[in-house]
This record gives structure tokens, C-alpha cells and sequence, in this order.
């Protein structure tokens, strides 16, 4: 199998991260944060650790910053819920993925209004069009770091310096990018953070988290058990423990530690290198097969780990078909999730076909993918 599918969740994962999850189950048991035996202590002790080394990826001086959720889904819907009241406005992007774009919808009805603020052709959106859509109730700025579509990399640092100027909140989707863009919340003044820790981080699935800006107290999406606190039936305002009702996911979080450890001890600028060549390398083989039609920024720009195309009039879904049943190659078609992305670049309804290398992506992978796609390319034409 030839995974180019990483940009939905990373395969494979390193030999470390299986081990550590085998490891908390056979040897450590335990619940965090609940009993005081030993393997209760060490479950507690393994979940600081997560949040030590995830603070130390994104620059966040303070790992209770850092609640766990489930994926980057629940750490948006966190930030969104949590923050946004009746009359307020938030101002968004059509590069947006469902998991930021549905529950603004669903506030609508709560009073709560939204813009999309769109992008070029490209993807691009420009932070001056941010600016514009500035209102009086505006109260926060939605973005994604990297487009899961075209890979495009919107302007976080302008938005984040802009956000501050107009004393907004600013919440940063960064799951296409932690872990394989080296990030700053201290830089970016983000006051969120949401990523998933089954992509570039390397993690499990079913982990996820939000950073948490100083200071910033926000509702609760559920309300339970801690741990702490437990004569009051009120939930704690102490975070994490206030965002994290409940049983931890304390082997995918093992799991999770041990990713963001091979990843520093990489180093993300290393992943990004090898990752930008081996999108280069598809930019570049796939341009020159006839009848494909590439997506998102000019080749010279930066982008993410990701690259989207359509070979011509050919129906997405099944080219990705035959690309998996005949040649071995996992990668994903449609819409991804992210349907004004597909309006913002002119690919609604049907989609792109979507190749999103990993860190385990070789060169051989990739010129065997090309090759494929040009042979299905032939069959089908
Ligand atoms: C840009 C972006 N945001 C959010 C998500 C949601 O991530 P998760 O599946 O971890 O909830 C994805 C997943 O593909 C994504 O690409």
C-alpha cells in the first residue's frame, strides 16, 4: 500500500506510538487524576507529560493551557461554544472545514451571526478582506492555518497581529499544520489553538486538543467528574479540569506523547523539508500528465502537505477507486469536508482527488503514484 492519505490521518505511525499504547494498557492501568495507587499516579504523571511536550511544540508557556479532546472537532467546537454569546459576530473564511463552518450555522439560531470572508481561486484569502468585515459586535476571527483542500496557507500572523489591534479573540485551525509546520501561538497571538493528534502529531485517534489562551475562562461543552474538586457540584474553574470531564483517553494520550516526542526529537522543520519535497515532486510529475488540472497555490509559494487535483473530465471518485484497487494507492476524493473550499476554487460538487504526503512518504511512493495516475489517466481516456 502506498498511503497518501495523511492529511485525513497519518499511516503509519511510528513504531514508538503502538508501543506506548500497548504499553499504558499491559503495564500501567490506572485512571488520571483519580486514584493514588501507583498506576493511577503514573497514568496522572503521563498526561502532564502529554501536555509538557505539546506545550513545548507550539511554544505555550504553560501545559495547563492545553485541554485534550477527542479530535480537532471537539477542540473547534470547544473554542466556538464556549466563547460566542447571543449578538456576537465572528468572521470567518470559505477555506473553513466543516467542523468550524456547522457549528457556526447552528449558533445562527442562537443569535449568533457569521461572515465568510472568501478566498481566491487559489485559496488564498487576504487578511485585508478579514479587516473589512470587522463589525462593532465582532468578537472573534476563525482560520484555518492550512487548507485540507488546496493546501494553501492562509495569513495567520497578519490575522493574529490584526485580531489584537481590534481586541478580537482568535481562534487558529491548525490541523493540517501541527506537526509538520513548526508553530507559535506566543508568535501568532492565537488566543485558540484546536489540532488533532491522529495527523502530523503522530498520535492515536480519538486525540485531540485546545490550547487555551492565559487567563481566557470559557463554557464548557460537557460538565462531570474531575477528579478534583468533588465536593462541590458545580464544575471546577481550575482548567484543563474544567474542559475535561470524565474518563482520558489515557492510551491514545500515551500514544500522543510518544508521537510529539519523535517529532521533536525530528524536528518539525526536518519533517516540513521532507514533506515539501515530496509535494514538490507530485506538483511537478503531476503538472506534466495530460488532462490533470492542479488545485491551490502556484508552485514557487509555500503550502501545506497537500495537493489536490482533477484528471479532467473523469469522475473523482472512482479514479480514486481504481487508484486504490489497482495500483495500491490510498488517497481520498470528494469534498473533504470543507464544501465552500470547493466553491472558493470552482470544484463543487464533484470534488478533487486529494495526495497528502506524510512523514513516511518516500520519493520511490511518490514516483509510483505518478506513474499511476498517468496509467489511469490512459485507461480511462
Ligand atoms: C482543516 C481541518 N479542520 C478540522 C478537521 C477535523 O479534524 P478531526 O477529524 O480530528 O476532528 C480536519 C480534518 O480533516 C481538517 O482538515
Amino acid at each position: 500500500m502506498i498511503y497518501l492519505d495523511n492529511a485525513a490521518t497519518s499511516f503509519p505511525k511510528p513504531p514508538e506510538v503502538i508501543q506506548a499504547v500497548v504499553n499504558q494498557l499491559e503495564q500501567i492501568g490506572g485512571n488520571a487524576g483519580r486514584s493514588a495507587h501507583q498506576g493511577g499516579l503514573a497514568s496522572s504523571r503521563l498526561i502532564y507529560e502529554t501536555r509538557c511536550c505539546i506545550s513545548e511544540l507550539i511554544h505555550c508557556p504553560d501545559p495547563l493551557q492545553i485541554a485534550f479532546t477527542l479530535n480537532a472537532t471537539e477542540a473547534l467546537n470547544l473554542a466556538i461554544h464556549g466563547v460566542l454569546n447571543p449578538g456576537d459576530h465572528v468572521i470567518t473564511t470559505s477555506m473553513e472545514h466543516n467542523s468550524v463552518l456547522r457549528p457556526l450555522k447552528t449558533l445562527e439560531a442562537s443569535g449568533i451571526s457569521h461572515t465568510i470572508v472568501w478566498g481566491d481561486e487559489t485559496g488564498d484569502v487576504k487578511a485585508d478582506d478579514i479587516k473589512n468585515a470587522i463589525r462593532p459586535n465582532t468578537r472573534m476571527i476563525i482560520a484555518t492555518h492550512c487548507s485540507n483542500v488546496t493546501g494553501t496557507l492562509l495569513p495567520i500572523e497578519e490575522m493574529g497581529k490584526m485580531a489584537k489591534e481590534h481586541h478580537l479573540l482568535f481562534l487558529v485551525d491548525a490541523s493540517q499544520s501541527c506537526g509538520s509546520i513548526p508553530l507559535s501561538v506566543e508568535a501568532l497571538q492565537a488566543d485558540f489553538l484546536a489540532a488533532p493528534g491522529h495527523k502530523a502529531l503522530l498520535g492515536p485517534q480519538g486525540t485531540g486538543f485546545l490550547y487555551i489562551g492565559k487567563d481566557l475562562k470559557i463554557k464548557t461543552l460537557k460538565q462531570g467528574g474531575t477528579g478534583s474538586r468533588s465536593e462541590d457540584l458545580l464544575q471546577p474553574e481550575v482548567a484543563p479540569d474544567r474542559y475535561e470531564s470524565g474518563t482520558q483517553n489515557i492510551h491514545g494520550l500515551a500514544g500522543l506523547k510518544a508521537g510529539v516526542d519523535h517529532l521533536l526529537k525530528t524536528g518539525v522543520t526536518e519533517i516540513q523539508r521532507h514533506e515539501k519535497e515530496q509535494v514538490n515532486r507530485l506538483m511537478e510529475g503531476l503538472s506534466v500528465i495530460k488532462g490533470i488540472t492542479l488545485y491551490g497555490s502556484p508552485k514557487k509559494k509555500e503550502r501545506g502537505s497537500v495537493v489536490s487535483f482533477r484528471p479532467g473530465n473523469l469522475d473523482v471518485n472512482q479514479f480514486n477507486y481504481t487508484l486504490d484497487s489497482l495500483h495500491g494507492i490510498s488517497a481520498r476524493s470528494g469534498l473533504h469536508c470543507a464544501p465552500l473550499a470547493h466553491q472558493t476554487i470552482g470544484t463543487f460538487p464533484e470534488g478533487t482527488l486529494r495526495f497528502s504526503p506524510g512523514w513516511h512518504t518516500t520519493a520511490d511512493e511518490i514516483e509510483a503514484a505518478l506513474t499511476a495516475v498517468s496509467q489511469v489517466m490512459k485507461q480511462f481516456s
